[in-house]
């Protein structure tokens, strides 16, 4: 039996389509990348902006018309989408054999044997009061390097504009014990970096009495042997703690590097985005930060155009990116998101104004990121190979510990393993180097 799986959205909804993948793997089933050859279709989706349903009727379009021809194919939405809109969701695509929720990843193979026995529609978007899909475990390819592990899901900020937490739910963390295990299970599978992933990781532990923090288990990952490099997304801004900033000094394999979603450079745009920080403090955490390691490179999402986002306003966002110099910025237009407060603020910017403020951000932020890899030539940086270049033959690329991409080229295989580069020229997004 064949699998294709189709993954729209941010990390932890490709760490949902690989605990998928490793469930069906365990009920015979092989990934495939061809939708034709599939028996089971499954479009994992996100609705954090822009017509996200638009994006899904294209791709059931696509799919369904396949059930005619094989009716053994069974097709499911899942993710955020899916929860959003549930039932209605089924009443509007018949054919659609499955629509399940943020919660319900573990409950999908039954529901896929339940289809196939009786041929009726299954649907769950039930919120759990513990996620069991937490503690599946994905598979990973022999000889790779990185692996995701999601820690905690869920947000209970309700920034304004945001729908996360309507889909996702509470925040929930996982066991720190099922957390070190799997981990310690893929550093004994030859992982050598992991990526700690939920909505709002700072958070993590905090529901769970008697549970490690967020900083504590960072500590206790930093002494698994055998995983080098940690990294963690994402972190809210106004729950940086002390403990966490120290972290970056006291852990050595804690990679020097951050996302920390600033959103906007307006005091008062955050404070109507109920963000719970000004710029000022969130401008004094990166100083902190950079005090306790000045190599640490930022990155950021940012939303252009919130409602009531004056020009002024929109300046000051371009005066912060300035000053924080980010590697990488994620900037979207604002996307007025159904059931969400921000949604209804009357004062909602044009559509043109929101293009033309776009463009004119990211061109800075282009050329910052452009003078951020510039300062790097020169450099010797420590990069861990993950495998052989796009151009082939004998280039390799690996990244460095701020997460920064170089190619270098090398007559042997260093896959897998950290070597010394010398920067010797930086690219639009990436870096050259040579062997030192
Ligand atoms: N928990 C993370 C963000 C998760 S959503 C945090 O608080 O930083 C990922 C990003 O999508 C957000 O950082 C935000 O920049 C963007 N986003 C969320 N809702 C949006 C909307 N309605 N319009 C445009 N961008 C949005
Ligand atoms: Fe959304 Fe705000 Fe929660 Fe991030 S912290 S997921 S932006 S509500
Ligand atoms: Fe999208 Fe859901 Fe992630 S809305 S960004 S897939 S949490």
């Amino acid at each position: 039996m064949n699998l294709y799986l189709e993954t729209y959205g941010c990390q932890m909804n490709v760490n949902d389509s690989q605990k998928m993948e490793s469930l069906f793997a365990a009920e015979g089933y092989a990934l495939v990348a061809d939708f034709r050859r599939a028996d089971l279709i499954v479009i994992n989706t996100c609705s954090v902006r822009e017509k996200p349903e638009q994006k899904l009727f294209s791709a059931l379009g696509r799919y369904l018309p396949l059930k005619r021809r094989n009716s053994r194919l069974v097709v499911a939405v899942g993710g955020c989408v899916a929860q959003q809109w549930g039932a209605e969701l089924q009443q509007k695509c018949p054919g659609l054999d499955i629509v399940f929720g943020t919660h319900a990843i573990d409950a999908l193979p039954a529901m896929v044997r339940e289809v196939r026995s009786s041929g009726r529609p299954q649907l769950d978007t039930a919120f759990r009061s513990s996620i069991p899909s937490l503690d599946i475990i994905p598979r990973y390819a022999a000889g790779t390097l990185t692996a995701f592990v999601t820690i905690m899901q869920g947000c209970n900020n309700f920034c304004s504009y945001c729908i996360v937490p309507y889909v996702r739910g509470r925040e929930y963390s996982r066991s720190s014990a099922a957390i070190l295990a799997e981990i310690r299970q893929l550093a004994e599978n030859g992982i050598r970096e992991v990526v700690l992933l939920g909505q709002n990781v700072n958070s993590y532990g905090l529901q769970n009495e008697g549970e490690f923090s967020f900083p504590q288990l960072l500590a206790r990952v930093n002494e698994i042997r055998g995983i080098e490099r940690i990294r963690f997304t994402t972190s809210h801004p106004k729950d940086m703690s002390p403990e966490l900033i120290a972290a970056f000094a006291d852990l050595d394999h804690l990679c020097p590097q951050i996302h920390l979603p600033l959103q906007s450079g307006s005091d008062r745009v955050l404070a109507r985005m109920g963000r719970g920080y000004s710029l000022a403090d969130y401008l004094d955490k990166v100083e902190r930060l950079r005090r306790v390691n000045p190599e640490i490179a930022f990155s950021s999402d940012m939303i252009i155009g919130f409602p009531g986002e004056s020009d002024e306003d929109f300046q000051q966002t371009l005066e912060a990116i300035r000053r924080v110099r980010y590697d990488t910025v994620y900037s979207f237009k604002y996307s007025p998101r159904p059931g969400t407060r921000a949604a209804t603020f009357p004062d909602q910017v044009e559509e043109a104004v929101k293009k033309e403020r776009l463009r004119i951000f990211q061109a800075l932020q282009d050329e910052i990121s452009s003078e951020n890899l510039r300062k790097l030539e020169g450099s010797v940086q420590d990069i861990l190979v993950s495998g052989p270049a796009k151009r082939g033959g004998d280039q390799w690329v690996g990244r460095t510990g701020a997460n920064r991409i170089v190619n270098f080229s090398s007559p042997e295989n260093l896959t897998g393993r950290f070597v010394a580069v010398r920067i010797t020229r930086a690219l639009r997004h990436s870096l050259r180097g040579e062997l030192a």
